[in-house]
């Protein structure tokens, strides 16, 4: 059979743009219901202590209002408390709102004011009293370092560090070289555009359809049923477009519960939305205290690794991520000991944050590595070669399914023109202003998820694939589009993508950017399932002209279906699809990851990130005004698209280093600066030029499709590029992100 791919693989627009950008795309909070009811969440003023009264009678006077929950009147609707768990889920137990008197979080809801309409609930919601038995919440992880543990083996899904490899300890004390440091990135907080909202549409007898801002909605179905005990069938739920996620949307949030719980009470439609500062009450990428030390020859060739890392985590969960696993893969070395610990505090738990764990972890290596560089004297470009490694991943000892690091970074510093770099501090100036070159390696796991999809051919010739997954900006819609119009040789116009809904074959979260290899393998073998099924029935019609051809000796071009030796021979898609039983021909498949081929390969994405800073000294600002980073990710199947997703890693890498932090006073252990006036992420005059390089990767094991994902990578190692880049221009090594005005003066 010819695959004739002439869409997978090029430039294209999104198919959703339009729908986005006129607003005929809704979100969770836009969705109508007849005689819906608002909900306005109580945040709690303290973090940590108890509640001893709760006085909601002025606020219930107020006209308008339906009901006002709290932890005394919650309904017995949430009567399953025992099974609060979601796919991501961390080990613990998930927290529960309105459960009790106990406060464990600043912010934490403490009531939900229903009314007629959101002002009347936010008004009310202002009158509510809460008096509080405050205890002293512990958030600094400086103190709480000391009882810190490490986390129970694997029940997270986190791989926990692998084994002491050689004698690390003894190497490190013998080498002719030493790097020794603390890193630090500050706590941030996802902040999508989309506030965390959920409307819950009351249908009678007791079933609902939730439109919840959620990644996957599997994960919120399975939430409702685990949570109230309905039954699949009573709960649909979609989200069919999400305003970014970066994590935020992975777990059920609070609101998806506060809303869901007044809506079973009360037999109506209810809709609860949080307010930016309540965005900042779940969730964050944790703050971690890691410690990097690097041994080596006097010629860079590493004899050892060192790298811990002590977490905060909540008191109730223990959230885990991959920080040190990469220090033990990424370069050449005998002798590795990686440490992981966490350490509880009075917040909530921490939630995965685009590439959780390597942004930590990778910011450390790559400013240790860029350290060692000055150390030896070797340029840091040279350096990660004189230690590369493509035969195995050391800490499994599987095989990797490809590795085209190399390539990264000899066409990223070609573009850069990093061989003009004078490597001395201070040494390159422009003007008055500092000009620093500063380059990291990012590395992201490429994985793949059991996910399943339908395609739908019809009498019309249009195609519709379809999937439960979600689109939060990454543009599955349009590579799902593409993948379906190559399969069966149609324009994209003549397909549709259909995503987000439980009514859909079902998927995971759209995380860990496995999706594109995971719904597309799904699109694509459900889509190969109706070209074979479309072609008997066209071989089978009256006077067929492929009668005697067989699927490897045609072409589906332009709707028909043609000899590739002799177009002139060829039927169309709508007759054949017009000669069915029903009318249309449909295939629904699931695409899993090889058992085989996981035994005995990893799969990883790559980087190699490449920035000029320019700082002036004078007023400690800091400008980035160039970044070229090259990436191997397997097959790109759009490359505007994929471009985008690491345009917009770059800009969250370089938020991480200069903007953005989440300011814990642990007074109140409360984040202070809980809005987008105070928390700081790159506006787009932050943002020089970024130039994206995809090297050429292939890669049959990855996944089928050869797609290794893209969502992440951008922004790993971009921290550490522009730290590095600051030191290049500076001679200041700052080993705290957010590299502020303060720490340069
Ligand atoms: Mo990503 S942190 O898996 O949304």
């Amino acid at each position: 059979m010819t695959t004739r791919q002439n869409l997978v693989g090029t430039a294209q627009r999104r198919v959703d743009g339009r729908a986005k950008v006129t607003g005929a795309a809704r979100y969770a909070a836009e969705f109508a219901a007849t005689d819906l009811l608002h909900g306005v969440v109580v945040s709690s003023a303290i973090a940590r202590g108890k509640i001893t009264r709760i006085d909601s009678k002025a606020a219930a006077a107020v006209p308008g209002v339906v009901k006002i929950y709290t932890h005394e009147n919650r309904p017995r609707t949430a009567w399953l408390d025992s099974s609060y768990s979601d796919e991501v889920a961390p080990p613990g137990h998930p927290f529960r709102a309105l459960r009790s008197a106990e406060i464990m979080f600043s912010g934490q809801p403490v009531a939900l004011v229903v009314a007629g309409d959101f002002e009347t609930a936010t008004y009310a919601a202002s009158l509510i009293e809460v008096a509080y038995a405050a205890e002293a919440p512990q958030t600094d992880l400086d103190r709480q370092r000391s009882e810190s543990y490490v986390p129970p083996k694997k029940r997270s899904g986190i791989e926990p560090p692998p084994k002491p490899r050689g004698d690390a300890d003894r190497a490190f004390a013998g080498a002719p070289v030493r790097v020794q440091q603390e890193y630090r990135v500050a706590v941030e907080h996802h902040n999508p555009m989309e506030p965390h909202a959920t409307t819950v549409v009351w249908e009678g007898g007791g079933a609902i359809t939730v439109h919840d801002k959620i990644q996957g909605v599997t994960n919120t179905h399975a939430y409702i049923q685990g949570v109230f005990g309905l039954s699949a069938d009573k709960v649909r739920v979609l989200s069919p477009f999400v305003g970014g996620g970066f994590g935020s949307g992975l777990r059920p949030q609070y609101q998806l519960f506060l809303s869901v719980l007044a809506a079973l009470d009360l037999e109506r439609s209810v809709r609860v939305v949080l307010t930016r500062d309540q965005m900042f009450t779940f969730g964050h990428r944790p703050l971690a205290i890691q410690t990097v030390s690097l041994g080596a020859e006097a010629d860079g060739r590493l004899t050892a690794i060192l790298h811990d890392s002590v977490q905060e985590t909540s008191r109730f969960e223990d959230y885990q991520e991959n920080q040190v696993n990469w220090s033990g893969m990424l370069y050449r070395c005998d002798n590795t000991k990686l440490g992981y610990e966490l350490a509880k505090l009075d917040t909530y738990t921490p939630a995965d944050m685009r590439a959780p764990g390597a942004v930590l972890g990778l910011y450390a290596l790559e400013a240790a590595m860029d350290e060692l560089a000055y150390a030896t004297g070797i340029d840091p470009v040279e350096l990660r070669l004189r230690n590369y490694i493509d035969d195995r991943d050391q800490n499994t000892n599987k095989r990797l399914t490809s590795k085209a690091l190399r390539d990264c970074y000899i066409q990223g510093a070609e573009r850069f023109g990093w061989s003009r770099r004078d490597a001395r501090p201070r040494s390159m100036t422009e003007g008055r202003e500092l000009v620093g070159w500063g380059m990291a390696t990012g590395v992201w796991e490429a994985m793949m998820q059991k996910t399943s999809a339908r395609a739908t051919l019809t009498a019309d010739g249009r195609l519709e694939v379809a999937t439960a997954t979600a689109d939060i900006g990454t543009g599955t819609y349009t590579i799902l589009t593409q993948i379906g119009a190559d399969a069966l040789g149609l324009r994209m116009e003549d397909v549709t993508a259909r995503l987000g809904d439980t009514s859909l074959p079902h998927a995971p979260l759209e995380g860990g950017s496995w999706t594109a290899a995971s719904a597309g393998t799904a699109v694509q073998i459900a889509c190969e399932t109706v070209r074979e099924a479309v072609f008997k029935l066209a071989r089978r019609l009256d006077g067929s002209p492929l009668a005697n051809v067989d699927l490897d000796h045609v072409t589906f071009r332009d709707g028909r279906i043609e000899v590739t030796n002799d177009p002139s021979r060829s039927v169309s898609l709508a007759d054949a699809v017009k000669s069915s039983k029903g009318g249309k021909v449909e295939a629904e498949e699931t695409a899993s990851p090889s058992m085989i081929q996981q035994m005995r390969y990893v799969a990883y994405t790559h980087s190699a990130v490449f920035v000029e800073v320019k700082v002036d000294e004078e007023l400690g600002v800091v400008r980035v005004t160039r970044v070229v980073s090259a990436v191997a990710a397997g097959k790109i199947l759009n490359l505007k698209t994929a471009r985008s997703q690491i345009l917009g890693g770059i800009v969250m890498g370089i938020g991480s280093a200069l903007h953005e932090e989440s300011v814990l006073d642990h007074d109140f252990g409360r984040f202070m600066n809980h809005n987008l006036a105070e928390y700081h992420v790159p506006a787009n005059a932050d943002i020089g030029a970024i130039d994206v390089i995809f090297v050429d990767e292939p890669d049959d094991k990855a996944s089928p499709i050869g797609v290794k994902g893209l969502g992440e990578i951008g922004i790993v190692g971009t921290g550490a590029a522009v730290a590095n880049a600051i030191y290049h221009a500076t001679g200041k090594r700052v080993r705290d992100l957010p590299i502020t005005i303060d720490k340069l003066l």
